[in-house]
């Protein structure tokens, strides 16, 4: 890994934000913690190396006060090196009953926040010369999945960002590495979605095995997709190679999936 910079983790207060930041900073690095529920990020804050030196920020990202707030606590920080977008909500739901609201908190959440956000920090990481931006997808933002329409739409439309800023800054110092975690274990998933990991044998990974998963990306020192779990990352592969064999394992699913559908 490059040398000791500052790394904004957003999704912080969150299970798999909260693991990056400890292992970022177990790195020797700086960090700027970002989530809405200041008291977990106080928590984690005081659990961290006296080296990260921490600045957490409650904000809302959806909102552009809340986007302004995090970019003016980086430059006072010295300047963001890295960005790791963890921020997002997970949405199981049947799609013929969501309303205008969920779709678009979705998807404001998961897509459009982060890219905001990520354009406001975009001229503190190319000063630093040699950044990393880090985007938590999904194996469903490769694998679209029945019961998630609106959380597969904003996590495919995470994977494509990832995909054009990684080719659009490639002379520019940026590496760009897109993260898709299977299920994971953190409040995010709800009881539906657990059971129904459960009925389909589904393996849920620990936050930690995310957080590894990003400092081996970071390691790697070039940007680059990763799929994490077996055989999940099969199945995202072939989804993108492949999709009508997934649409036909998948319509076998359907019944017992509908049965889990809150
Ligand atoms: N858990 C899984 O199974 C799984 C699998 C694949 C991918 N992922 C992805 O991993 C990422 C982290 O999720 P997680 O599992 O760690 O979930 P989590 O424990 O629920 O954490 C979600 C985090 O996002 C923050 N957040 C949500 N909306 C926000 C907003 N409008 N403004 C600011 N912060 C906001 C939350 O802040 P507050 O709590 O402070 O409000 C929290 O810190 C998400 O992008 C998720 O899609 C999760």
């Amino acid at each position: 890994m490059k040398n000791a910079r500052t790394f904004v983790v957003t999704g912080a207060s969150g299970g798999i934000g909260g693991a990056i930041a400890e292992a970022v900073a177990a790195r020797g690095h700086r960090l700027v913690l970002a989530g809405r529920d200041g008291t977990r990020l106080a928590a984690l804050a005081s659990r961290l190396p006296a080296s990260a030196d921490p600045v957490w920020v409650a904000s809302d990202l959806a909102t552009a006060d809340g986007r302004a707030a995090l970019v003016t606590a980086c430059t006072d920080a010295g300047g963001a090196g890295g960005l790791i977008n963890a921020a997002g909500v997970g949405c199981f739901a049947a799609f013929e009953r969501m309303d205008d609201d969920r779709i678009d908190a979705v998807v404001t959440a998961n897509l459009t926040a982060t890219m905001q956000l990520t354009r406001a920090l975009l001229p503190q990481l190319l000063a630093c010369g040699s950044a990393d931006l880090v985007n938590i997808g999904s194996t469903f933002g490769s694998l679209a999945f029945p019961g998630h329409a609106a959380y597969s739409a904003s996590k495919f439309g995470l994977y494509g960002f990832s995909e054009a800023l990684r080719r659009e800054f490639a002379d520019r110092g940026l590496c760009v590495h897109h993260i898709a975690p299977r299920a994971t274990d953190t409040a995010l998933n709800s009881a539906a979605v657990n059971a129904l990991n459960d009925a389909m044998g589904n393996h849920s990974d620990t936050p930690a095995v995310v957080a590894q998963a990003v400092l081996a990306a970071l390691d790697a020192g070039r940007g680059g997709r990763h799929f994490l779990g077996w055989p999940e990352k099969l199945f995202a592969r072939l989804n993108l190679a492949c999709p009508a064999l997934v649409d036909k394992a998948l319509a076998g699913k359907l019944a017992l999936i509908r049965r889990h559908l809150p």
